[in-house]
């Protein structure tokens, strides 16, 4: 491609900049695609989601509503029918999972620039002609976030809940083992991000005119600024921790790996 021009005709770089400006974008692509590709091979295998004798249940089937279920990873009930063959349980779940990551603001710059050069990195031309925001369709339904944050809330409390089942012995009684700890590390994993949403700072702080009166809402809204400031990190590592945990489990569920216990 060539490259811009100016006004007056002269030809302009791309960009000034001499550091490796490529990386971040590319490592984005690399590790949204890697997630992807996972998740869709891991919903698709549709099986070893529920080790029954550990009481763990894979993120990614929770909360398993169906019937097509396999026995035991219903905690919640099956308020839906069995579903055709090629149908995986998360399908009712991984609408609301997905939209959330997928609106959410950092992930929207993050993807922007790794798969649509929009722009590719700071003080770097983006290739487009054309730059219309978010301001039409299909990008205007980025303003359903916020609908998502409720959604992301829910979904942080059953697997909080599928948490708490798992400090179950494998023969009754109080248990921990490996899964046990991994999946708490990844429910905080899942709250901090969940809690520092933008969307959660602007709900707890946003339309006050004097903070000075609403002394708790703007504690609360401290706290949630101290996270959101950590939002890209919260949200990189909850990705990773709900995949290994998915995986740990699947691994632990088809026999694959023993689960060490550290109570039984
Ligand atoms: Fe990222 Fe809301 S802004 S989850």
């Amino acid at each position: 491609m060539s490259a811009p021009t100016t006004t007056s005709g002269q030809r302009r770089a791309r960009t000034l900049r001499t550091d490796r400006w490529w990386l971040p974008p590319l490592g984005t692509a690399l590790g949204l695609s890697a997630f992807v590709i996972y998740g869709l091979v891991r919903t698709f295998m549709n099986q070893w989601y529920w080790a029954p004798e550990q009481h763990y249940l894979a993120p990614f089937f929770s909360p398993c509503l169906s019937e097509a279920c396999v026995p035991g990873a219903s905690h919640l009930g099956t308020p839906f029918p069995d579903l055709a063959p090629w149908i995986p349980p998360p399908v009712f779940v991984l609408p609301f999972v997905l939209g959330f990551r997928l609106t959410c603001y950092y992930y929207r710059k993050a993807y922007y620039r790794a798969f649509w050069a929009s722009p590719p990195a700071c003080a770097v031309t983006e290739p487009h002609r054309r730059y219309t925001g978010e301001s039409r369709m299909p990008l205007i339904l980025q303003n359903s976030h916020r609908y998502f944050f409720y959604t992301a809330l829910l979904v942080a409390a059953v697997l909080t809940y599928d948490t708490g089942l798992a400090f179950q012995g494998v023969n009754g009684g109080f248990g921990i083992g490996l899964g046990t700890l991994l999946m708490v590390v990844n429910v905080v994993l899942l709250w901090a991000y969940t809690l520092s949403c933008h969307s959660c700072r602007h709900l707890i702080g946003g339309r006050i005119k004097h903070f000075s009166r609403h002394p708790a809402r703007y504690r609360m809204w401290t706290w949630v600024s101290a996270l959101n400031g950590r939002h890209m990190s919260l949200a990189w590592a909850s990705l990773v921790s709900v995949a290994l945990v998915d995986l740990y489990v699947m691994l632990v569920a088809s026999g694959a790996f023993p689960d060490p216990r550290l109570i039984n």
